[in-house]
């Protein structure tokens, strides 16, 4: 088959399939688009909040995606706004809650701890008023099984999703984003089980891959300023684990569409001493100024993770150079690379 009828053949089989449609809140942000971006290819139809749907800027590379004209709608929801999620949440069958706060200043705690904590709990109250829902799946993070005194690990541990990160831990460190995530998680847990909703819980390491928007968003711009000589922010992360947008996606979705899914699902495909990342890439990519090695704040970390609660649901991740090589032609998309 050719390319012209290959893609037609696609559109067909998408216009043909009727998935439901799904909520998934903070569409415009960097994970969530590229979630909007699956569940359109797999013939969802897709209703994504975002804070100002009248925003060109932010909003206008989920109007590009296919099948976003006749499966897309874009509504208005902000997480500290009791109720701003009910007509949202009450047209589905399912709800993707991936809207956080992502910020990695140290002076923004109150702002994170209440849009993330709150703010899902406000989630998840339009969620009980559906009595159509079928399931839940929340974007948590790696942060709320890793954060821990090291010295309480054993060496080369393989965390898994009975681990737990420490508030007291991230607030010695003043790591609010931390804080935000595990007690966000921990409530929804709580309200699932007072509610009986079908919670599953996704949680991603850190996340490498091309960026849909030409906006880009925090942890992005990370990545751009490593590509760009800045040492600090790697240095300050430290070993930790590294995963392509596209297996963050399907991961939501395998989660949501697999029957029996239940409870935490790691989603990391490698770990990496941030020295070692380093090294990686300014070999990989010898024309940007990436330092050759970083300082080591930590000491010795050894820690990993054991995904295999996930590769069971035949989830099979791309490996460090595919989400590199996607982040950076996408950088040069844009214009942020040359
Ligand atoms: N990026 C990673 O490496 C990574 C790793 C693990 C977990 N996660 C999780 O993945 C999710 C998405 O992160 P991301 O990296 O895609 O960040 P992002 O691009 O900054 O997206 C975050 C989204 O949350 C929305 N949001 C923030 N505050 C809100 C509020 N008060 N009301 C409504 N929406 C609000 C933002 O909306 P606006 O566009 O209006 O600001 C944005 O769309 C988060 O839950 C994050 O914790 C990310």
């Amino acid at each position: 088959m050719n390319k012209i009828a290959g893609a037609h053949f696609q559109l067909e089989r998408m216009a043909n399939i009727s998935m439901g449609k799904v909520c998934v809140t903070g569409a415009s942000g960097f994970v969530a688009s590229w979630l909007v971006k699956r569940l359109l290819e797999s013939g969802y139809h897709v209703l994504g909040t975002v804070r100002d749907p009248g925003n060109k800027k932010k909003v206008a590379h989920l109007w590009n995606l296919a099948g976003a004209k006749e499966r897309l709608e874009l509504v208005r929801a902000d997480l500290l706004e009791e109720g701003s999620f009910d007509d949202a949440v009450m047209a589905c069958e399912g709800v993707f809650h991936t809207a956080s706060p992502v910020i990695t200043k140290s002076d923004s705690k109150e702002e994170m701890l209440d849009s993330a904590i709150n703010g899902t709990l406000n989630v998840l109250r339009s969620c009980k008023k559906n009595p159509f829902l079928k399931r839940v799946v929340l974007t948590s993070s790696s942060s709320t099984v890793r954060l821990r005194d090291e010295a309480e690990f054993p060496p080369n541990v393989l965390l898994d999703e009975t681990s737990w990160s420490s508030v007291e831990f991230c607030e010695s460190i003043q790591v609010w984003y931390g804080v935000a995530k595990i007690l966000a998680e921990k409530s929804a847990w709580e309200f699932a089980k007072e509610n009986s909703i079908d919670l599953v819980a996704v949680l991603p390491t850190f996340v490498i891959g091309p960026n849909l928007s030409s906006e880009l968003g925090p942890t992005v711009k990370d990545v751009l300023g490593l590509f760009k000589g800045e040492t600090e922010k790697f240095t300050t992360f430290g070993r930790m684990g590294y995963v392509h947008i596209d297996d963050v996606a399907s991961c939501h979705i395998l989660v949501y569409e697999t029957a029996d899914a239940k409870g935490r699902y790691i989603c990391n495909s490698a770990v990496l001493n941030s020295n070692d990342l380093a090294a990686f890439l300014a070999k990989r990519f010898p024309s940007f100024p990436i330092p050759k090695s970083l300082p080591n704040v930590y000491g010795e970390q050894t820690y990993g993770y054991n995904t295999s609660k996930i590769r069971k649901l035949g989830l099979e991740f791309k490996g460090v150079e595919e989400m590199f090589d996607d982040a950076v032609e996408s950088l040069k998309g844009h214009g942020y690379l040359l």
